[in-house]
């Protein structure tokens, strides 16, 4: 049996959006805090009891059509020996960052088997619990996004080593990112064979990449990526966030595309030539308001989305915010899976 969201995608009428969250298995479910306050980051990504049980959460209180492994954009590094620290409430850290090409030839021992065999088991044991309805995500983070995290050493910067880097040395720079390519391609191949039902490839800070270095560099090496992921016949969701600079070069790549809440759905349908469906986008800030401005908002979201040429995937703009009242998370889920009347 093909997952409700996977047949939503290849065009067969399901009489409601397909819905989930990005974070949903995260800091505001009280089971996750639970555990979490027993289990360390790492152990639970490493741990394939952990992280099943972890990715599962959501299903215990929303009804949302897909879950998401457990787990983070930095495991690719961290399983091939990059000391990545998960600081409490900053994300990612690393002590000593990467300033040059060579400390990016780590990523050359990358091999899924030996280096991330807990996500392959953890994908596969998934897939084979998991209600066939539901769909099951593998992701990864882009080449850009995690290159920014390695080379600044931490998410919230100011960027200017990567930046520096990109307009002293650009060549340089893309070969590193191509490296990085490499390895995602590998990793995402290997979550497809473990049981992946669709992917998603995060590239939360493409706002800090100048348009000529896309245009240039980093638009070939994403292409690449996706032709090479096309090859394995299941759905690709390419997530940025305020990359307006970038939107009609965006709606050209061969994906989905998962949007932030700049742009409207409408806006930003109008504004391309896009092939495809996209993906989002209520503000994760609407789910802080009460349960029923969260009704309404999302009831809005759906008339929006009844508007589209291509019906979307609802989901929020960005993550799901640790703060978010567990009510508001189910009110929205509610809404967005209405069926048509
Ligand atoms: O439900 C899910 O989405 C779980 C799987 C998941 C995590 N991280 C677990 C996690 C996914 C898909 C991610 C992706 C991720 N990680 C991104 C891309 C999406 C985005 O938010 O833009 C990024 C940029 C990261 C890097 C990262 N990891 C940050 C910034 C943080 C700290 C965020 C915070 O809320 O404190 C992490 C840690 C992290 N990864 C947590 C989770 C659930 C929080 C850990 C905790 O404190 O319990």
């Amino acid at each position: 049996m093909t997952p409700l969201l996977i047949r939503h995608l290849m065009g067969e009428p399901i009489g409601r959006f397909p819905v989930w969250m990005m974070r949903q298995a995260g800091r505001y479910l009280p089971r996750y805090r639970e555990i979490r306050s027993r289990v360390s980051f790492w152990e639970s990504v490493t741990n394939p009891k952990v992280a099943v049980e972890l990715t599962e959460l959501p299903l215990e209180v929303l009804n949302v059509d897909a879950l998401i492994l457990f787990s983070d954009i930095l495991t690719l590094p961290y399983s091939v020996g990059v000391p990545v620290e998960m600081k409490e409430s900053v994300g990612p850290c690393l002590a000593k960052p990467f300033r040059k090409e060579s400390d990016f030839s780590c990523f050359q021992k990358f091999e899924p088997k030996h280096s991330v065999p807990y996500v392959g088991e953890a994908l596969s044991s998934l897939r084979k619990k998991l209600d066939p309805q539901k769909a099951l995500i593998g992701f990864a983070g882009a080449p850009w996004t995690v290159a920014c995290y390695l080379i600044e050493g931490q998410g919230r910067s100011d960027f200017l080593e990567i930046k520096k880097w990109l307009h002293k040395d650009p060549e340089n720079l893309n070969r590193v990112l191509e490296t990085l390519a490499l390895a995602t391609t590998q990793y995402l191949e290997y979550q497809i064979d473990s049981g992946a039902d669709l992917i998603q490839v995060f590239d939360t800070w493409l706002m800090q990449m100048p348009r000529a270095f896309f245009m240039k560099y980093y638009r070939a090496t994403l292409v690449h990526l996706f032709n090479k992921l096309r090859e394995f016949r299941k759905p690709v969701i390419y997530y940025s966030r305020q990359s307006s600079h970038l939107l009609s070069e965006l709606s050209e790549l061969p994906v989905l595309l998962s949007i932030d809440a700049s742009l409207s759905l409408t806006d930003f349908e109008t504004l391309t030539r896009k092939k495809f469906s996209l993906q989002g986008n209520l503000d994760p800030a609407v789910l802080l308001l009460s349960e029923s401005d969260v009704r309404r908002e999302t009831r809005q979201l759906v008339a929006e989305a009844c508007k589209l040429s291509l019906p979307p995937i609802l989901n929020l703009g960005h993550g799901i915010l640790p703060q978010t009242p567990l009510e508001n998370a189910i009110a929205f889920v509610e809404e967005a899976t209405q069926k048509w009347v």
